[in-house]
């Protein structure tokens, strides 16, 4: 169920669009919620967004389901997302991945045992520059190899654990 704090943010949110727009602010509204529910998105909570923006649960799910951002199942702590596509696949992120799956002992989709990471592909995260890169939760992780990865493993680690 959706929390009375996330409901006022949409309805907040709401306000921002003419009445007969209301559908405008689904990508906001779902990641309010997503935020609210410790990184993921439950179908019963699909259904409450798609009755506040007036809309069937069938078009917030194809939404939420289009967007690698959205999560329909529980993540852990850190949601490891790495840039597959072509500046990122050429500078290696295949092998990235490959490094990644063999480190935590996971595939792409999965959560470690201990909930501490997630490991999924995305697409393009807008720092081509900088490729191979990753996101983990709000931050950038760029010029990837795999000293960079072990420690910034390492760190997280400590910081889950401090
Ligand atoms: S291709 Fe990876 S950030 Fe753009």
């Amino acid at each position: 169920m959706i929390s009375a704090t996330a409901r006022k943010k949409i309805e907040n949110v709401i306000t921002r669009y003419p009445e007969e727009e209301k559908r405008s602010a689904l990508l906001p509204a779902l990641h309010i919620v997503q935020n609210d529910n410790q990184g993921h998105l439950t179908e019963e909570m699909m259904k409450e967004v798609a009755d506040l923006l007036e809309i069937t649960p069938l078009q917030v799910y194809e939404v939420a389901t289009f967007y690698t951002m959205y999560n329909l199942k529980p993540i852990g702590k850190y949601h490891i997302q790495v840039c597959r596509t072509l500046p990122c696949a050429l500078m290696g992120a295949e092998k990235l991945v490959a490094y990644l799956e063999e480190k935590l002992g996971i595939g792409l989709g999965e959560t470690t045992s201990d909930r501490l990471f997630t490991l999924t592909e995305v697409e393009c995260l807008a720092s081509c520059g900088t490729a191979p890169m990753m996101q983990i939760n709000q931050n950038y992780y760029e010029n990837l190899n795999k000293s960079k990865v072990d420690q910034i493993l390492e760190e997280l680690k400590q910081k889950a654990t401090s």
